[in-house]
């Protein structure tokens, strides 16, 4: 799958955010490496604090079907009203839950653009974005397969 056809997955998991409160919508597509892709979006609470980013909520659908091998993530981001999307990029807590699943190069797609109708997007490694991080490993824990 190319990373334009994983942005609008991104797009179309959008779609089903839940945000009566922000009203800023995030939707998160995931690939693994042999080709499926896992949608996510944001699910905000009454409570605030329990709501569940879009980044997070693909994860823990992939990792909760015993999905663990994982190759891109395309997120996309911004306020309902908003007529072109711009830059969204994962908060902390979303790049610490990638990096218990994901390797350093795991590539993180971010849509930065919607002139004229079309898509732009930068690309990222995941140690670009979490430099000097903490992970599994330094728990003497091995990656999961
Ligand atoms: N949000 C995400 O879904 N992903 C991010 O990485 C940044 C923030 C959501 C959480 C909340 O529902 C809304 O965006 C505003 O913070």
């Amino acid at each position: 799958m190319s990373y334009d056809e994983l942005i609008e997955e991104a797009l179309e998991a959008r779609k089903m955010a839940y945000t009566p409160y922000s009203k800023f919508k995030v939707g998160a597509a995931l690939l693994t490496k042999d080709g499926k892709v896992y949608r996510g979006c944001n699910i905000e609470n009454s409570s605030y604090t329990p709501t569940n980013c879009a980044e997070r909520t693909a994860i823990f659908k992939a990792v909760s079907e015993g999905d663990y091998n994982f190759e891109a993530m395309a997120i996309v981001g911004g306020f309902e009203d908003q007529k072109e999307l711009g830059l969204c990029a994962p908060c902390g807590v979303c790049r610490q839950v990638i990096r218990e699943f994901c390797s350093d190069d795991f590539k993180i797609i971010l849509l930065n653009g919607q002139t004229d109708g079309k898509n732009t997007y930068d690309v990222y490694k995941l140690s670009e974005i979490l430099p000097l991080s903490f992970g599994p490993e330094d728990m003497k824990i091995k990656p999961r397969k």
